[in-house]
This record gives C-alpha cells, structure tokens and sequence, in this order.
C-alpha cells in the first residue's frame, strides 16, 4: 500500500487550478455588497460583476473598460447575490439566504458542470464535455459584440425601444413594440429569398448581413473608423434613447466614441422626448420641451419622461381649443390607419381634431395635402424651422403661448426665464391700465343706457366667434331652448327652436332627425360645415351629440326666411322687402352659393336653394342656411340616386334631377333661377292662375318678357318710384338664363353675381325650354315638400398634383357616372 507520491499530488493539484482560473465551478457565488467580487475573461479584457443601473440599483453584468455588454434581467440592491446553484441554474438572489431568484437562466439539471466567462466577452454555462448549454450571446440585452450573432429570434431593448432582423433581413427598430420608426436594409431584389438571416459585427467594424442563400455576407454598415489597427473593441448598442449605434473602445483607454448611429435625425426617433413632448435642436444636440405653457414637464429633473396637460382635457368638457404649433410634425410611421389620414387644408385639419377623439394633428403643408390625425394617447412632436407642417394639440381653453420650444436648460434658460417675466409683468401692467381706464369709460357712457346689457351680451359673443364648433351637451341645450319651446320652423332634417345660451347669445336650434350615421362621421360633417365661412352663410356656433340626440346650434337671424316676406302679402305679415334690398338679397345669396361652389376649400352643392333656406338678418343681409346636411341623414343616400332619394324642393329642382343626369354645381344655379324670379315678382315660379294664363308662373313670365312687358312681372306691392328698372331688367334676364333646362347653357355663379352686379353684358336670354315642360318634374316628386339637401362634391376641376391620389370621390362627381355620386366629398377622401 504506497501513498501517491507528494509530487503527483502536487502535478494533480496543478492540473486542477489549471482548469478552474478560467472556470466557474458550481456553487460560486458573486456579492453585490463586495466591489471586488467578480468573474473575469482570461485575459481581463471582460468581467462579470455588479454594477450601478441609472436609478443606483445593482444589477449584474458584463463589462468592458466599464462599458456594460450585457445584464441580467434584474435589478437589486447591495445585499443581493449572483449564484451559479450546484443544479446548475444561475440565479440573481436579493440575498445570500434568500431561495427566491428575482432572475434566473433557467439550466437547473440539464447538465451544467460549470461556467466561464470567455475573452470574447460570451459567458457560458457548460457541461463536462465543455459545450455551451446557455450563453449570454444568445440571450442579448442591448449590446451585440463581435462573434456574438443576431438571427430572427434575438431581441434587442432597452426600455420601451426594441431592435429586430427582420425575416427578409431588414433591420426594424420599434417603440413599445408596435410603431416602427426604422426600417432599413436589402433592397427588394435581394431580399425575396433569405431562409436564416444573421446579422454579425465584425471586430473590424462591419455590419454584415450572411445567410445560407448568399454566396458572400453583404455589409449593411460600416463604422466611420472600420478596419483601423490596434486592440479595439467595437460594439453595436440600442441605447435608452432609442437609436443603434456602434461605438468603439479601445481596450483600457476608457473612452468610447459613437462611429455609427441607425437614425441620423434623433428626433426621428418615436418617442424620444415623451408623451407630448416636442424634441427640437439647439445648437448640436437635441433637446425635449413642453408645447406652450398649457403643458408641464411630467418630471422637471428629465424633460425626456415627457409632458402633461395642466388641465386634463376630461376637466373641461366643450371649452377645448387647438394649439397651433408651426413647423412641427407629431411623428407618423406607417402603418398609420386609414381612417387618420386625410387630403385636407390646414384649417379643417385643425377642426377634425378638434370636434373628433383625437388628441393632436399634423398637416403635413409639403404640398401632398396630408392630414393625420392623432387618436392614441401618446404622440410624439418635433419642431425644427426646417418642418413645413403646422401641428395642432388640443387643449383646455384658453391656449398659452408657447415658450421658444424646448429651450436648453441652465443660463440660457434662466436669463429667458427673467425676460419672459419681465415682458410679462410689462404687459399685464399695460393690459390692466388700459381696462381700468376702458372700463371707466364704458360705465361713464352707458351708465344709464339699456344697452348696456346687450353690449355685454355681445361681448361674450367674442368668445364663439373665434370660428371653432363649440360642443353643447344635450342638457345645455334642452335649457337653453326650455325645453324645446319656442318652434321657428321645421325643415326636412327637423325642427328649430329658438335657444339662449349661457353666454345670453341668442342661437337656433336644429334637431335633426333620422341620423344613420355614427358619431364620427357626424363630427367630420360638422368640422365640414363650420370651416365654411362667409358672409352670406349662416355660421354654425356648435353642435351636440350624445346618444341618439344630434343638434346643430346656429347664429339667430332675427328676420326669418325670405318665403315669408316674398309669399304672405303684407296685410297678413306685416312684412315688406322694398326693391333695394331685394336686390342686396338677390345678390348676397349669389355671393353665398359663389362661395360654396368656387372658393371654399371643400366645395359644396347646396342642392335645395329655395326662399325657405335663405335667411334675413336684422339688416336684411341674406345668409343661405342648411348646406352640407345630406350626408348626415342617408348615408345611402349619396351612392344611389333613386326617384325616392331626390328630396329636394319641387319646383325648385333642376331637371337633370329627373332626367338621372349628374348633378353638378349648375344644379343650384338652376334653383338660383327660380329663386331670382321669385324675388323680382313675389310670386312662386309654379303658381298656377288665370291671370297667368294656366301656365307655370315662371313660363308665363317668359313670354311676357318676348312681347317686352318686363314690368307685368315685378312685384305689385313693390312701388314704382323705388324701383331701379335697370336692375329689374337685369335680374329677370339672369334668372332665365340660370334656368335653362342644359346645364352648359347656365351660366357660373360667379357669372351671375358678376351679371347682376352690372359689370358683365347680359345677353338676351334663349326660351328656358324645360320650363314648359319641367311640370313634369317638378310634379313628379314625392309629395313631400321637405327640404333635404346634399354635400357633393362639386364639379371642379381635379387638381392636378392629387391625380395618383384617390379623387375618385371628386372625379366621378364631375364625370358624372350615371346614377351615381361621389361617396364621400373632398374633406373625407381617405387614404388606403
Ligand atoms: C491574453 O493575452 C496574451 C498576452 O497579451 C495573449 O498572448 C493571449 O493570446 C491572450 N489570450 C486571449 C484568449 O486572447
Ligand atoms: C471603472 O470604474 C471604476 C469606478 O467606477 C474605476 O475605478 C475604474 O478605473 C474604471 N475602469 C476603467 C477601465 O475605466
Ligand atoms: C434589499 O431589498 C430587500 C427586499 O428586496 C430588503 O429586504 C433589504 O432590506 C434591502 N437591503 C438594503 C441594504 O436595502
Ligand atoms: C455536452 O453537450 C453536448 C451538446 O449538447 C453533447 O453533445 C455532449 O454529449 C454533452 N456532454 C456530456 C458529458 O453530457
Ligand atoms: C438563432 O440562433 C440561435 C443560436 O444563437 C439558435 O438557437 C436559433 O435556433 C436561431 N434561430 C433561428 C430562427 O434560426
Ligand atoms: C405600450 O403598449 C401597451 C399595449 O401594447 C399599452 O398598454 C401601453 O400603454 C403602451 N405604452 C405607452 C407608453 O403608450
Ligand atoms: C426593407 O428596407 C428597405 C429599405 O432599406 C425598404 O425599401 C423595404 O420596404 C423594407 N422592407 C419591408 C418589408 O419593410
Ligand atoms: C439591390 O442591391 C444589390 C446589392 O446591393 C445591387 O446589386 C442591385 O443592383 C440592387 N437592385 C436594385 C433594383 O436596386
Ligand atoms: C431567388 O430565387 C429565385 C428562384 O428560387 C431565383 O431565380 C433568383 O435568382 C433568386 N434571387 C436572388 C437575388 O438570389
Ligand atoms: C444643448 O443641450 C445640451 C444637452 O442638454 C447641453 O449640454 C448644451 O449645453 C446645450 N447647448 C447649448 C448651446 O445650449
Ligand atoms: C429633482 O431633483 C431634486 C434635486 O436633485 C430633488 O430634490 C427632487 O425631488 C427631484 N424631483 C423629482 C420629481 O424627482
């Protein structure tokens, strides 16, 4: 029985330390508590300890020259511990008693011998033939190192930012996992037919692209300093911000510069400054603000955790207003949804989000005519004086300026601080002094006027006329009016009722009845309406919907419609139009319709002109009422025009109406006809009588004006001396040139205000031959002479630069396909 002899015992033992300075051996324990506890790479290159997170929690991880390659999933503080357990699992410990792991690699018992940290940086857990059971390269965090290979299946993140290879190998990098603000990589030739891409950073500085169908990898980037000598470490990080980038570091220097950054435009990157938060330049880096003073910082110590209103918008229901904010955009990648997208101006850009569930809007004012509009709770701004669009946020009224956007912290910002007060205190002072002594005057002048309630009355009006639809809720409504009281009239999409509102304005009230259409729908055709503004239009101040109750609340016109002077003798009405302001009527509601067919942004088909929609205010300016309904009625309506669906008003309507011809802007002007006929004479155009004959009114009037007996046809009440015969002459030739039964023979509205303000010749108008025979028509209609109108798209021109875009909604309205309209009008032509 021999002892092994002492120098086999001392080989053996050496042969064991060999082993184990590279190795791990199971039930090794690091400490969080201790700075010098740590496993290292061979050569010292890489080590795995505990180190500070940003919020000074330990986490475990791997470093180089400090600079973190890879950490556990968890973070802990100074009494946790790093176990590699004898089952072979390693596991982060809040404590060295605790049995509970707040991470774990998950490898209990599949034969894990040992681990080792290599000098590739790739810490491994083997069994005893030396293969790598788990590593480190294959379970990424944020960094990827040279060897260390990323495939489909590997996730980089940090934060809410995440980067993926992509199956056709482009590189995506996303925001909370669902918005994709980069995406780059083969162009589509070369990527139809990668199996396993694999992306791989060469120690040299490459990014390359390999896969079992290519021949060769494909370099995707290079780092700005790739293929340079010495004993550099060069690594590809998603870092907190949200960009990839490649940085190097040369080993011990403890420095590390970026040489390679994915997205060249910070800003770009979604997100970056937070929940409303407006990322902007100074003068090199980018730096995140708040978009006016309406906003605060959701935490002052770091303006990238975003913004947040000072006034929740929950808080002040119906008193929301818009911020503008110029050259900014609210970010948008695709896929944006259809339904956000939109082919309209700046203004109704503003006013779609206004009235709809959206929080903010961008137009993008690049000449493509886009619209988004932001629905989800987080959006995420940038303002450069480089961006053409305007951005809009809603707000709880009133709107404050913006602060010069995103003004860099420390003195800069102090010393604007001072200014802005300064400024500040100067106006107020200014401002206050001018009331005082305003306000002083007004009590002096009005101290015993009765006006002086009104003025007031008056003054709060101020505050709709700002041009936004303002949302009523339908108890406001139902106090205002008391309870639907007062009737004014009813039309075909309902009652009006006089109203009062709070501010004392007095308003009519519109019930609408028969709504088929969703709320959304209902608020895009209200933003329509109210971004329609003119003189000789009614103003719409709001609106309400809630539940099935749909209400459009409009200015007061103190006089009524024009039927009611034209048709009731005065005897009866006590009512009476002399001829000059028959004549201002005649030509204000020309204005109107002119408006609306030429030179308003959406243009519209008013398609039921008639006296009863063609309202008289105190001075008796008329003011066309009840455009762009249609829709909001009979949303099947528009597709399909059956005899059933042409509601408007007999006698009135257009013959192109019966004859399923299209029914473009020459349609109103055909109305306009009757309408001007009927202001000469005070008599309605298909009233028949002995005295004309048992004709149509409008026929016989025709041929009174062949045998030159123009002043058989003016109004009997209206009296001679008052009359301007000239202007007489006019306007009856204009309203038979306006009801000529071919379109193409009417004349523009623009025309006919021209014509009947004198500055164009007036021809002698041809025999108007529907007119002999429209009585058909105008018969034909169901009996109902309810008044229901349409919002076409009017027949325009289609501009030039939308062609790729969808006018399908424009062009097939001016083309005219039988029996068809345009579906939707140029305000709702969405995108795909
Ligand atoms: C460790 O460093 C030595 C000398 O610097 C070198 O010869 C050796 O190759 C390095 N080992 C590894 C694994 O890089
Ligand atoms: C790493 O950081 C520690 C303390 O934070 C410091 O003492 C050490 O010098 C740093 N090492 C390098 C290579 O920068
Ligand atoms: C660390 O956290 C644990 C709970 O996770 C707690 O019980 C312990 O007191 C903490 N230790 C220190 C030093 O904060
Ligand atoms: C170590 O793992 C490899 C790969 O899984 C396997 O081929 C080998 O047999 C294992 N060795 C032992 C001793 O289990
Ligand atoms: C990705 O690579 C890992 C090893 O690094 C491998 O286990 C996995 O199967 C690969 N995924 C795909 C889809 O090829
Ligand atoms: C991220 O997405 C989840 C659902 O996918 C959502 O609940 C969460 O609010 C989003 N985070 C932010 C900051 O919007
Ligand atoms: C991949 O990236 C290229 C540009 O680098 C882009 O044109 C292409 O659309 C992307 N492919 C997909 C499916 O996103
Ligand atoms: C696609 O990329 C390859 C390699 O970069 C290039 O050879 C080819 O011409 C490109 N094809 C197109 C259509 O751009
Ligand atoms: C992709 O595959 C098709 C057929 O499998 C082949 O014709 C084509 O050349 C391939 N494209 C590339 C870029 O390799
Ligand atoms: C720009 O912002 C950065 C980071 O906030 C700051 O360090 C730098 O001083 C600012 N530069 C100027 C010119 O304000
Ligand atoms: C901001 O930092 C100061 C001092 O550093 C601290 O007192 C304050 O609590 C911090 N505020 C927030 C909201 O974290």
């Amino acid at each position: 029985m021999s002892s092994p002899p002492p120098l086999l015992l001392l080989h053996l033992f050496l042969l064991i330390s060999a082993v184990s300075a590279a190795d791990i051996p199971l039930g090794s324990t690091l400490y969080a508590s201790d700075p010098n506890s740590k496993w290292a790479s061979p050569n010292n290159t890489f080590a795995l300890a505990f180190i500070a997170d940003p919020t000074s929690s330990l986490v475990p991880a791997i470093t180089y020259n400090n600079i973190s390659i890879w950490q556990a999933g968890a973070s802990a503080n100074s009494s946790a511990v790093l176990r590699l357990l004898p089952s072979g699992d390693l596991q982060l410990l809040p404590s060295s008693s605790s049995t509970t792991p707040l991470w774990s690699s998950a490898t209990a018992n599949i034969g894990v011998s040992a681990a080792s940290l290599e000098e590739s940086g790739n810490f491994i857990l083997k069994n005893s033939s030396g293969a790598a059971l788990w590593s480190t390269f294959d379970h990424p965090t944020d960094t990827v190192v040279p060897t260390q290979n990323l495939n489909v299946s590997h996730t980089l993140s940090s934060g809410l930012y995440s980067f993926k290879i992509q199956n056709n190998g482009n590189l995506t990098l996303l925001w909370n996992s669902t918005i994709i603000y980069y995406n780059s990589g083969l162009n589509s030739t070369m990527n139809s037919n990668l199996t396993n891409p694999t992306l791989d950073l060469q120690s040299t500085g490459i990014l390359t692209l390999s896969d079992p169908t290519l021949a060769t990898p494909l370099d995707l980037a290079y780092s700005s300093d790739y293929a340079e000598e010495g004993d550099i470490l060069r690594f590809l990080k998603l870092d907190s911000d949200g960009n990839l980038r490649i940085y190097s570091s040369a080993k011990g220097s403890g420095t590390t510069n970026v040489r390679w950054a994915a997205v060249s435009d910070q800003c770009q990157v979604y997100g970056f400054c937070g929940n409303m938060g407006i990322c902007s330049y100074n003068d090199t880096y980018p730096v995140c603000g708040c978009p006016s003073e309406n906003f605060e910082l959701m935490d002052p110590n770091d303006s990238r955790k975003g913004c947040k209103r000072k006034v929740e918008l929950r808080d002040c229901p119906g008193r929301e207003a818009m911020l503008q904010l110029d050259h900014a955009k609210f970010l948008t990648y695709q896929p944006e949804l259809a339904s956000q997208v939109f082919f309209v101006g700046i203004s109704p850009c503003r006013l779609n989000c206004l009235v709809g569930p959206c929080t903010a809007s961008t137009s993008l004012a690049d000449g493509s005519g886009l619209c988004y509009l932001k629905t989800s709770d987080f959006v995420s701004g940038y303002h450069s004086p480089a961006i053409p669009s305007t951005s809009f946020v809603k707000v709880c009224s009133p709107v404050m300026p913006n602060p010069s956007v995103a003004s860099a912290s420390g003195g800069t910002q102090t010393r604007w601080r001072l200014t802005a007060w300064l400024v500040v205190v100067v106006v107020l002072v200014t401002v206050l002094g001018l009331v005082v002594v305003e306000g002083g005057l007004w009590l002096w002048c009005f101290r015993n006027s009765p006006k002086f309630g009104g003025l007031s009355a008056q003054y709060a009006l101020l505050e709709y006329a700002s041009g936004a639809p303002v949302q009523f809720s339908y108890k406001e409504l139902l106090k205002a009016t008391k309870g639907f009281k007062e009737k004014l009239g009813a039309g075909g999409f309902g009652a009006v009722y006089r109203g009062v509102l709070a501010n004392r304005t007095v308003a009519a009230v519109k019930q609408l009845e028969g709504i088929e259409q969703g709320e959304k729908q209902f608020r895009m055709e209200v933003a329509t309406i109210s971004s329609t503004h003119h003189l000789n239009l009614v103003r719409l101040i709001g609106f309400c919907s809630e539940g099935r109750h749909r209400l459009l609340v409009y200015e007061f016109m103190k006089n009524g419609s024009l039927d009611n002077f034209l048709f009731t003798s005065a005897e009866q009405s006590g009512k009476h139009l002399n001829w000059e302001h028959r004549y201002n009527i005649a030509l204000g509601t020309a204005r109107g319709i002119t408006y609306l067919h030429e030179e308003c942004r959406d243009c519209i088909v008013h398609c039921d002109i008639k006296p009863e929609n063609i309202l008289l205010d105190e001075n008796y300016h008329a003011k066309v009422s009840d455009f762009g309904l249609a829709k909001l009625v009979n949303p099947k309506d528009h597709r399909y025009r059956t005899l059933t669906s042409v509601r408007g008003t007999r006698g009135y309507l257009a013959p192109e109406w019966l004859a399923n011809l299209p029914i473009t802007s020459k349609s109103d002007v055909y109305s306009y006809g009757m309408v001007l006929l009927e202001i000469v004479s005070g008599r309605r155009n298909f009233e028949v009588s002995a005295e004309t004959n048992h004709k149509k009114f409008s026929v016989w009037a025709y041929e009174e004006l062949e045998k030159g007996n123009f002043e058989g046809i003016v109004d009997r009440r209206l009296y001679s001396n008052e009359i301007d015969m000239h202007q007489v002459l006019r306007a009856i030739q204009v309203s038979f040139w306006c009801i000529q039964e071919q379109p193409s023979q009417r004349p523009m509205m623009g025309k006919v205000v021209q014509m009947l303000e004198g500055i164009m010749e007036i021809d002698r108008p041809p025999a108007p031959k529907a007119a002999t025979e429209g009585s058909v028509g105008g018969t034909s209609v169901t009996a109902s002479s309810i008044s229901a109108l349409s919002t076409f798209a009017a027949s325009m021109p289609v501009p030039s630069s939308s062609s790729s875009l969808q006018t399908a909604g424009i062009s097939s309205s001016a083309s005219g396909k039988h029996g068809e309209r345009a579906s939707s009008s140029l305000l709702h032509s969405e995108t795909k």
